[in-house]
């Protein structure tokens, strides 16, 4: 359903990535779409502000961090700046991206929160907290696992993640287990605030009935509204968090300062550019917020009410998108079922272009995406390259090898209209947030470009009649022209190659819809065409396949206790004299550091105990952060001839177990001084 005026600015968020690990192809699946969302609003001249950015706090980050034994602080850092990379390398352009720690959400959060005090939608309450007596301490959210009170599955602490998906209250869950030191965990009493939800029924079913953006979003929380709205727990016992004002030992619920980000970076974006970020939070241009389907309960119900309650505007639309399987199964990080975007895709150098447009023209935007490798092939192969590449490329080099510049003649009034009512129905798909709609309707105008140059055989004309040629083959680069248009959003980095191809010098980026129907100059000069989209070969995604498989089995074998990759082909027997010339040493890390230009080695300073440390570059970059190599007891064979690895010289090798995705290296179990024999 739509519902932005033209005549208004937009703002469009994306719900915010917790900086808790790195980016696989589920983020994906909503950030594309809402990128190429922006992108066609942008290029059908509406003023639109695109905002994003990490969610920093919660329980599982500290969780996280602890395990790690490194800071909050430092960890959510680490994944912000590969969030922030991977968009960048994935087309996906903001206008602000923060994060949930940066002082101006803290700010505006607590503006909030004293908002909601003074208002009285805020009250404290003694409840039970889970609390772990040996570990002496409260356990928040997913410090405690139990029982479900709803289903009986096992759930944890706030919500029910094997079972019926409730969001759970602190002091809610049965038979409460401490995650920590897994001992049984006790209810003991604790003040809380706490959100009054409950008074906000008639608000939100007003709100919701007038709610744009997909259906399944309006339809689900309607659901819930109708049914019960009880109060939030909003503070919970944590050190890393907005504090709430007044207790030092409670910070906010992450669920509170996470979507107040939206407001926050609306105002970074707004400080960097010298916008108005308040013709949105208070004022009527509207706000669209896409999201993944499992957090419509977050967006629809709990933050208008917040909004509500602390006199802000409410956002005109939420825009949830279906969930992703890979290879048809559940998405599961921990079965193996996952597609990370760095290292599965964009290291084998696949173009993002590709997996943009498979993401969006899979299916329809509330519709669950099957990523298949195979699937990935064939519709690139068949659309992307057959259709629309076949186009680009075969009308460009016969206008190129023919002309050498865009020909003469009268664009053909079929053409325009043809791409005038094109255009008219991607931005009315894109406005009922069909985004697949738009894209097949765009490739629908690339096969027309392709029976257009068929059906006028320019390669027989061009023999008979060469002015009649000159018309078709301009024809053809019109609707070239309003294809790039039309693809910017979905295939960004592509389609500015194209846009130089047809000899157009302006920037594509900005370019608008508009443009389309404005006649292609005769005389530009047109430049040899490159092949735009290549086939991908049954090869690459064979390999790509079993390195899927790979990365289930071995998630397989973890989750069953089993011994990863063991190889059992034996190596042929050796004499002792063979073991005996290795010279197998004793060393210490002094120094590591990651060797530039690659991404696997590290190179290492060793003392073994000689007068002078060791060099070693070894391939342990993907297992280990060079920080945690320093200091660590190693064994180096020390007698193995030098090699240069990336142009660094190693002088010699440290031992590791090696199980395929993870890798171990070796230590001594007592405390040994560097240059210790082993034998
Ligand atoms: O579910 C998630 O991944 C959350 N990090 C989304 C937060 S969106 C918003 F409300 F901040
Ligand atoms: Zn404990």
């Amino acid at each position: 359903m739509s519902n932005i005026p033209s005549d208004k600015a937009v703002l469009v968020t994306c719900g915010l990535p917790y900086a808790n690990g790195k980016a696989h192809v589920g983020h994906l699946r909503t950030y594309i779409p809402a990128d190429i969302f922006v992108r066609s609003l942008k290029k059908n001249s509406q003023e639109t502000t695109f905002v994003c950015g990490s969610d920093t706090h919660g329980t599982p980050i500290v969780v996280n961090a602890e395990e790690l034994g490194i800071t909050p602080k430092e960890l959510v850092q680490k994944y912000h700046v590969h969030f922030e990379e991977v968009f960048k390398k994935m087309g996906v352009r903001f206008d602000a991206f923060g994060t949930t720690d940066d002082d101006t959400n803290h700010k505006r959060t607590l503006q909030i929160v004293e908002k909601l005090i003074e208002e009285g939608y805020l009250y404290p309450k003694t409840i039970e907290i889970a609390y772990c007596p040996k570990c002496d301490r409260f356990l928040p959210d997913r410090y405690v696992a139990g029982t479900c009170p709803h289903c009986g599955e096992k759930a944890r602490g706030d919500e029910c993640d094997q079972g019926c998906g409730k969001h759970l209250e602190p002091g809610e869950l049965k038979e409460p287990v401490c995650t920590i030191c897994r001992g049984p965990a006790e209810y003991k009493e604790q003040e809380h605030f706490f959100f009054k939800l409950s008074g906000f029924k008639d608000f939100l079913l007003e709100h919701l009935e007038n709610l744009g953006g997909t259906l399944n979003a309006r339809n689900y929380a309607l659901g819930w509204v109708k049914q019960e709205l009880t109060d939030w727990c909003i503070t919970r016992n944590l050190e890393w968090g907005v504090k709430f004002p007044g207790h030092d030992d409670l910070v906010v619920y992450v669920w509170v300062d996470a979507p107040i980000g939206y407001m926050a970076f609306t105002e970074q974006w707004a400080e960097a550019t010298g916008g108005d970020w308040e013709k949105f939070w208070k004022g009527d241009c509207p706000i669209i917020h896409f999201i993944g389907g499992d957090i419509i309960y977050h967006h629809c119900i709990f933050w208008p009410a917040m909004l509500k309650g602390a006199d802000y505007s409410q956002p005109s639309a939420v825009v949830a998108s279906g969930m992703l399987k890979i290879e048809d199964k559940t998405f599961s990080k921990t079965r193996g079922y996952v597609v990370w975007v760095e290292e599965d895709y964009l290291d084998h150098g696949f173009h993002p272009d590709l997996l943009r447009y498979y993401l969006v023209s899979y299916t329809s935007h509330t519709k669950e995406v099957n990523f298949s490798w195979k699937i990935f092939q064939d519709k690139i192969n068949t659309e992307l390259v057959g259709v629309f590449g076949n186009f680009l490329y075969r009308n460009l080099l016969f206008a190129y090898k023919n002309f050498g510049v865009i020909p003469e003649g009268d664009i053909d009034p079929e053409v325009i209209e043809k791409i005038n009512s094109t255009i008219e129905d991607v931005i009315r798909a894109n406005a009922e947030y069909e985004f697949k709609k738009a894209a097949d309707t765009a490739m629908a105008l690339a096969s027309y470009g392709n029976s257009y140059f068929q059906s006028n055989e320019p390669w027989k004309l061009i023999k008979e009649d060469k002015d009649a040629c000159g018309r078709v083959v301009k024809n053809c680069i019109q609707i070239a022209k309003a294809l790039v248009l039309l693809f910017e959003p979905m295939i960004p980095v592509s389609m500015e190659v194209a846009w130089k191809q047809i000899g157009m010098d302006s920037d594509i980026h900005t370019a608008t819809y508009k443009e389309a129907t404005i006649h292609v100059v005769s005389g530009t000069a047109l430049v040899q065409p490159e092949i735009l989209f290549t086939k991908i070969e049954d090869d690459k995604i064979e390999e790509m396949t079993k390195i899927s498989s790979k990365r289930v089995k071995t998630a397989m074998a973890k989750e069953a206790g089993i011994k990863e990759e063991v190889k059992m082909e034996f190596k042929e027997e050796i004499e002792y004299d063979d073991f005996a010339k290795l010279d197998i040493r004793v060393g210490k890390i002094i120094s590591a550091e990651k060797v530039k230009k690659s991404k696997k080695l590290l190179r290492l300073l060793v003392d073994i105990g000689d007068e002078e440390p060791r060099q070693v570059v070894a391939g342990l970059a993907e297992y280990y952060e060079p920080d945690e190599m320093i200091g660590k007891t190693v064994n180096v064979l020390v007698n193995l001839k030098p090699v240069k690895l990336c142009g660094v010289e190693s002088q010699g090798m440290l031992l590791a177990a090696d199980a395929g995705e993870r890798v171990s290296l070796l230590t001594t179990d007592k405390e040994m001084s560097p240059g210790s024999c082993i034998r």
